[in-house]
């Protein structure tokens, strides 16, 4: 996205994901006893020290000698347990959170509006759905279990050295609040780091769907090294961000351990001291310095699971931010069943952008229902623009359109959406079969209504002879089918939509005349008995049409009838006549519109 998304505080995030985790309580309350009677045994690991070498060794008890080896077996058999509980259902409460977060964010992109989509990349919106989601829940199970389960852990063995010997622990203690500064800078860092590698990322998948997409554009274009160089940098920057990443990670531990050492040494030497020792059991002394040690490694993990909270975080405020954009706005009530097509547009403005000019300025029209209206003009002059908003891909604020009467911003979105069907200027297909290509968006369709609609389209005969029939896959964007079949497949999808106002943005790629003919043919059946707003380029669409508007610069400078427009002699002529003298048996106006 070409703006930077608003930022969602830490605290705001935590309760966000929080309320995900809020149908599984139950599993996350016995992951949390799990943890707590994990992080028992450490304790008691440490602790049966003092009664194995105070008892078994020094006194040697017969009795306790016995007990000893079989409590370490169950100790070790219910940590085992514990720890299966909580990875497994920890992972259990994730798996379900990635699949909601997927879910609402696949529902969100499907509700989003064209503008969303006009300064995001498919890249970006990849990157989200599936990078970042994992590292949400990566850094929620690790950080749980380590900041839950380490965190009681040190808890416990703490507790237990100020009952060896309330001194020493003191001074283990001293050093916490160091770590703690030390680990609040570290953290700062890491979270602008990460936000960096997740654009990044974003980034390395944008241009590399793009290559992936455009291929054939890279090879005829000869743009392979500027590709390359392209990809290069943002490879390089991605690999400059991680490493940051890295440097500080694998700086800040040592440091850490270090800090945590002296304190321990000092406890070595102060525990071996004449005075100390005469208070001290040496069982007591084994388990606490035990139990010094057994902290460390909870104490190493708790330091380093920031760095991936602060990932979790980053890519959390990447998702929110998707989340949070606006919906289409569908505040209309009114629902239209069938209309009769009568389309009028009253001074319609508007421009893409607040800050541009008007992409359309008051433009005007009337269509009777099953009238056809055929639009022409410059490249750029506003033409795909004009149809979009019937179909309210982007709301305008100027001037009103109605259909049938009724201003279309009282209708539901979907009843409006339903009343037109639409051949775009890029025919897009799905990676699924032509039958259901051509049925796509409509429920209980019979084969032969497919057939027929393929029939009507003039697309049964290329359809007939593929291996499988309807039931050939067309490949991702239907790669598997020529433009002119794409187009037809097009055609037949709007037949049997059976909706009464066609829009028609004719594609101007030049056909060969017997698919130019077929597709003739195909799009008059599509006019008939409808309200037609097409964006011709064909001559003969245009002939027949019952009123040509021609547009320049978003404004409608002239419009009229074929022959009336001949016979004013301006705009629409001199389009006309530029075109018989360039190429004079080319039908196709695309040249000169
Ligand atoms: N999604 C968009 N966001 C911002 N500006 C846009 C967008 N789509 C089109 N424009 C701008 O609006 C103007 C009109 O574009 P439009 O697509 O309506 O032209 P057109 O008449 O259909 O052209 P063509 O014959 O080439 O299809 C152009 O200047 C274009 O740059
Ligand atoms: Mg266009």
């Amino acid at each position: 996205m070409s703006e930077a998304p608003p930022t969602i505080s830490a605290v705001d995030i935590y309760w966000r994901l929080l309320n995900y985790v809020k149908p599984y309580w139950l599993v996350f309350v016995v992951a949390i006893i799990a943890m707590l009677v994990f992080a028992g045994t450490e304790t008691a690991l440490a602790a049966m020290m003092k009664p194995l070498l105070d008892g078994s060794f020094v006194e040697r008890d017969p009795h306790i000698i016995k007990l000893i080896p079989i409590a370490f077996i169950g100790l070790f058999i219910v940590r085992g347990i514990a720890n299966f509980i909580t990875v497994y259902g920890l992972g259990w409460i994730a798996r379900n959170v990635i699949r909601n977060l997927r879910t609402e964010m696949f529902n969100k992109l499907i509700a989003l509006p064209s503008r969303f989509f006009d300064k995001s990349t498919p890249g970006q919106l990849l990157a989200k759905l599936l990078y970042d989601v994992e590292q949400v829940a990566n850094a929620a199970t690790d950080a749980i279990i380590t900041v839950i389960r380490d965190s009681l852990t040190i808890i416990g063995l703490l507790i237990w050295m100020i009952y060896l010997n309330g001194f020493l622990s003191l001074i283990i203690l001293t050093t916490v609040p160091i770590i703690g500064f030390l680990v609040f800078k570290i953290s700062s860092r890491f979270r602008r780091i990460s936000k960096t590698i997740q654009q990044s990322m974003g980034d390395v998948s944008h241009i590399s769907s793009e290559v992936i997409e455009g291929h054939r554009e890279v090879k005829t274009f000869g743009s392979q090294e500027y590709e390359k160089k392209r990809f290069e940098k943002v490879n390089q920057q991605n690999r400059h961000q991680r490493m940051k990443m890295l440097a500080t990670d694998a700086i800040s531990q040592p440091i850490i351990q270090l800090i945590t050492v002296l304190g321990l040494s000092l406890v070595i030497y102060l525990a071996t001291l004449p005075e100390m020792l005469e208070k001290i059991t040496p069982g007591s002394f084994i388990s606490f310095v035990t139990a010094m040690f057994m902290i460390l490694t909870p104490l190493k993990r708790l330091t380093k699971i920031n760095a991936k909270i602060q990932r979790g975080i980053a890519a959390a405020q990447s998702i929110f931010s998707l989340l949070d954009e606006k919906d289409e706005s569908d505040t209309g009530t009114k629902i239209l069943d069938h209309c009769q097509g009568d389309i009028r547009y009253k001074d319609v403005s508007f421009s893409y952008n607040s800050t541009h000019d008007k992409t359309l300025d008051s433009v005007s029209f009337h269509a009777k229902p099953g009238q056809t209206i055929a639009f022409v003009g410059h490249s750029g002059s506003g033409k795909t623009t004009l149809v979009s908003l019937l179909a309210r891909f982007y709301s305008f604020s100027e001037g009103q359109i109605e259909i049938d009467g009724i201003n279309i911003n009282e209708l539901t979105l979907s009843s409006l959406r339903n009343q037109i069907a639409l051949v775009n200027q890029q025919v897009i297909l799905f990676n699924d079969t032509i039958g259901n290509n051509i049925s796509y968006g409509k429920k209980n369709v019979s084969n032969d209504q497919i057939i027929e609609a393929a029939k009507a389209a003039h697309a049964w005969g290329f359809i007939e002879r593929l291996p499988d029939g309807l039931a050939t896959t067309v490949g991702q964007n239907g790669v598997l089918l020529s433009g002119g079949q794409r187009q037809r497949i097009a055609i037949a999808r709007a037949l049997l939509s059976d909706a009464p106002i066609l829009i028609l943005d004719e594609a101007t790629a030049s056909l060969d005349t017997e698919a130019e003919r077929h597709i003739q043919a195909a799009v008059e059946t599509l006019m008939a008995q409808r309200t037609t707003l097409v964006i011709a380029h064909r001559l003969s669409t245009i002939e027949k049409a019952d009123q040509i508007i021609v547009m320049h610069d978003g404004k409608i400078i002239e419009s009229g009838t074929h022959q009336q427009l001949i016979a004013k002699n301006q705009h629409y002529a001199e389009l006309h006549r530029l075109q018989f003298q360039e190429k004079p048996a080319d039908t196709d106006l695309s040249k000169a519109t």
